[in-house]
């Protein structure tokens, strides 16, 4: 158990971080281009303060409904709770029979890695909206099912990455002082006390591949204590500090005494650190890896290691894993399993890079806010698997706009279908985009007549490319 006072801190910051965490984009995103990312609203102007949003109401739909399943953090049933909504909240994911009974009438479902949400399981929930993935992934939902039943989905990709950082920065030190077999050996009864090969990290030029979320922050970290840090992207990032962009990733590793790998799992760099790469590598420096177990040639560092070219090694993540926790990390799982666990001086852990009791929470806040978002006013931004749109909040002086929302079949013709339905009407703001088969669009009118309501709504579900209409005021 942590300190109590550590527990209270971490909830009292996450009113700050909620700001933080709704625009968390790559750094990349945010460098090249913020004005279409962020927003509109967010980029108002200092004379004019904003003004209260109203909290929009569904025209044909009684509350929401929540069911919460694998014992999401407390942090998204605060953030639903204050919205009224009604949660059923269970600690473990359900059987399928289950989970069918469950889904037919609820509007929200959040879940984490267990719950499989197949197209059999969706196709038996009704009045779904969203689904809130508290965690990283997003392959336990049929994602494109999903979006042509008009469902979103929302996940939180960067909630952990200062987590990856810290691990990182911790590994650096432990390898450069081989902390692992120092406290091996002590644990077996064995005193060695040795300064051979032991070094400061100090003065020491750090690597990294990939200066997104996590390869940033880190570089941030590294400098603090004195590293000087090169960084090697696909695109053009600024630097921060004084951090410095490389060319080439040969360059980089030909450079470094530390490299570490932050890059996605993408054919390009699928055993991105082979051989070659290894052997441009400086003597007696070291690997990290906390990205995807895919990008190192695992037998090639094993090899690299057992010549002395690489120094030492940290391995988070691994090319297969285990679905739970037990003996598993064996040949069986993959074939090296044993020569790796056999080497001196490398960290294995069981890809926890972005475990901690911050990131748990910070997830909790950014899915959360990211339904709520998208239950009360339609905006999709964060979405995986439906087109980003967001308009400016409706104000509380604008009593009588509504705001339609309507997700569609992607097909040549249906906005002009939509607008003449909505021809008499004052559109003050709209915005329509697609994603493959779906489109989006967004419409706030002004003005509109109770009646008026349901007349549009009939409208526009009477369309043939509709998939899904919410009217909200
Ligand atoms: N160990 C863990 O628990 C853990 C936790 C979170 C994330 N991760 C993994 O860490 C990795 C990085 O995450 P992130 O949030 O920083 O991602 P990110 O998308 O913010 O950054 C990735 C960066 O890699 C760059 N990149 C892409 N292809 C490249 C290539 N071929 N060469 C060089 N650079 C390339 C991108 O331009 C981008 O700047 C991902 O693989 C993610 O899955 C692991």
């Amino acid at each position: 158990m942590p300190p109590k006072d550590i527990i209270n801190k971490a909830a009292e910051g996450l009113e700050s971080l909620t700001n933080t965490l709704s625009i968390s984009a790559s750094p990349t995103n945010t460098f090249h281009s913020p004005g279409s990312y962020f927003p509109s609203s967010m980029g108002r102007s200092s004379q004019q303060p904003p003004r209260p949003s109203r909290q929009l109401k569904p025209f044909n739909t009684e509350d929401i409904k929540i069911l919460m399943l694998e014992n999401v953090n407390q942090t998204a049933l605060d953030i639903f709770g204050k919205q009224g909504y009604q949660v059923e909240f269970l600690k473990s994911s359900l059987p399928e029979d289950q989970l069918i009974q469950k889904i037919k009438d609820v509007h929200v479902i959040g879940i984490r890695s267990k719950t499989k949400l197949t197209a059999n399981v969706l196709s038996h929930a009704k009045n779904l909206l969203v689904i809130g993935c508290f965690c990283i992934g997003t392959n336990q939902v049929d994602l494109e099912y999903a979006a042509k039943h008009g469902i979103a989905v929302f996940n939180s990709p960067f909630s952990n990455s200062r987590s990856v950082a810290e691990l990182v920065i911790g590994e650096i030190i432990s390898l450069a002082r081989q902390l692992g077999d120092r406290s091996l050996e002590l644990h077996q009864g064995r005193w060695n006390k040795v300064s051979s090969k032991c070094w400061e990290i100090r003065g020491k030029t750090l690597g990294i591949v990939g200066y997104g979320h996590i390869g940033s922050q880190l570089s941030v970290l590294a400098e603090a204590m004195g590293m000087a840090v090169r960084y090697y992207d696909v695109v053009p990032i600024m630097a921060l500090g004084t951090a410095r962009q490389v060319p080439s990733l040969e360059e980089l590793l030909e450079q470094s005494d530390f490299v570490t790998l932050h890059v996605p799992e993408l054919p390009e760099t699928r055993g991105m650190i082979g051989e070659k790469q290894l052997n441009k590598m400086k003597n007696g420096s070291y690997l990290i890896n906390a990205s995807r177990g895919s990008v190192v040639n695992i037998p090639d560092l094993i090899n690299a290691m057992k010549s002395g070219r690489v120094a030492g090694a940290a391995l988070d993540v691994y090319p297969n894993e285990p679905a739970g926790n037990g003996d598993f990390f064996t040949n069986d799982l993959n074939v090296w399993a044993e020569d790796l666990r056999g080497l001196r001086n490398i960290i294995l852990t069981p890809h926890i890079g972005g475990s901690t009791e911050e990131a748990q929470s910070a997830i909790g806040v950014e899915v959360g806010e990211a339904i709520v978002r998208y239950v009360n006013e339609g905006v999709t931004i964060g979405a995986v698997n439906m087109p980003e749109c967001t308009l400016r909040s409706i104000n509380l002086e604008q009593t009588n706009h509504i705001r339609v929302i309507f997700i569609h079949h992607n097909k040549p013709g249906v906005l002009r279908q939509v607008n003449s339905i909505l021809a008499d009407h004052n559109v003050e703001k709209q915005i329509s985009d697609s994603r493959g088969d779906v489109a989006y669009m967004m419409a706030d009118i002004s003005d509109v007549l109770e009646d008026e309501r349901k007349e549009i709504n009939d409208g526009l579900e009477s369309l043939g490319a509709c998939i899904l209409t919410r009217v909200l005021f």
